[in-house]
């Protein structure tokens, strides 16, 4: 098996390599070039993060890599060559695309996200799962973030590769992204080695809302400090910082709020102000906070949940400490 890895992990890095070169200054990556300086992105980042482009055509990376010496087939593994039909050839994964390594800790390349370079569908392909590349353990941009993270002992959680590199190109290096994966214990687990602060900074659409409240389940249990950072409606990180700048984000970093704080507040305005919304809504909330280790902090969320439900505070603790049945 280790023999097996390192073959991959050498087809990866080759690949890599093949791709940046030629979105560096390959002729057919001149498409590349022109969307990634559209969006604002020199050469620089361009080296940073091994951006990559992989060209408009069926076989450049079979090509390259039978020219390199490798039997092209075992790319199949790693998604990045797909068997061809009845005796036609291997083809490419990845065409005409912008393409982001995904780095493991190591340094080493475990997958790849490539995004079209117009608006077809689907934006981003993304490489399968591999003995490389777990997505429930491996979040983009974590190898280039870690060291900030850990200076800031904060964490900021974005879901896009653009917003990954949006904040970074901004001076917010403290960031990765989950790659519009849902955020697992493991993610969880990888975050709690470098900070104890974590910002969850989705999409501001019904999705990102949805992803922030998951999230908060996985993330709270860990005993992290979770907050979440307000952004306007429809935007992401990364459109947010092209229209309102470094300034304005650093803003709305400092507007952060406690993510149960939050999701109190979308539950009482979900739930109106009916007995029985208010009942489900307390019901919900109850359950959350026993994700909360902290005693103290538990206690000071009940008196506020008792403040804005009316609801006596004793009888809220006996529901506390009381098995909660998991909400669908
Ligand atoms: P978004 O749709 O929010 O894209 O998906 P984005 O990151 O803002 O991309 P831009 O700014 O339009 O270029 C968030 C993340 O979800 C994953 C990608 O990792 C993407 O960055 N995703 C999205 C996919 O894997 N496949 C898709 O088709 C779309
Ligand atoms: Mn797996
Ligand atoms: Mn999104
Ligand atoms: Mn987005
Ligand atoms: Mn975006």
């Amino acid at each position: 098996r280790r023999e097996e890895r390192e073959r991959l992990a050498r087809i990866n890095e080759v690949a890599c390599d093949y791709y940046h070169q030629i979105l560096l200054d390959g002729p057919e990556g001149a498409a590349g070039r022109q969307y990634l300086r559209k969006r604002g992105y020199d050469g620089e980042m361009a080296r940073t993060f091994r951006l990559g482009f992989a060209p408009e055509r069926w076989d450049g990376l079979v090509e390259h890599l039978t020219r390199k010496g490798f039997d092209a087939k075992e790319a199949r593994e790693l998604g990045l060559i797909r068997p061809g039909k009845e005796g036609r050839g291997d083809y490419d994964l990845f065409r005409n695309r912008l393409l982001f390594p995904i780095i493991d800790l190591g340094g080493k390349v475990a997958a790849f996200g490539g995004r079209v370079l117009d608006d077809r569908l689907p934006k981003y392909l993304n490489s399968p799962e591999s003995p490389l590349y777990h997505k429930g353990r491996m979040l983009y941009g974590l190898a280039q973030g870690r060291e900030a993270m850990r200076k800031n002992d904060t964490a900021i959680v974005v879901e896009g590769y653009f917003d990954h590199l949006a904040l970074y190109r901004a001076g917010f290096a403290n960031a990765a992204a989950t790659c519009g994966t849902a955020l697992t214990e493991e993610h969880g687990r990888l975050l709690q080695r470098y900070a104890k602060k974590v910002l969850l900074l989705f999409d501001q659409d019904q999705a990102g809302r949805k992803a922030t409240f998951r999230a908060m389940e996985v993330l709270l249990p860990l005993g992290l400090s979770v907050a979440v950072v307000p952004l306007d409606a429809g935007e992401d990180p990364d459109s947010f910082l092209v229209k309102a700048g470094p300034n304005a984000f650093t803003e709305r970093l400092n507007q952060a709020r406690p993510v149960l704080e939050v999701y109190l507040d979308a539950l009482l305005d979900e739930q109106g102000d009916g007995i029985e919304g208010r009942a489900r809504a307390t019901e919900e909330f109850l359950a959350r906070l026993k994700l909360v280790p902290s005693e103290i902090e538990r206690g000071l969320y009940l008196r506020n949940l008792a403040q804005r439900t009316g609801l006596a505070q004793d009888l809220l603790e006996k529901k506390l400490s009381l098995p909660v049945a998991p909400s669908a």
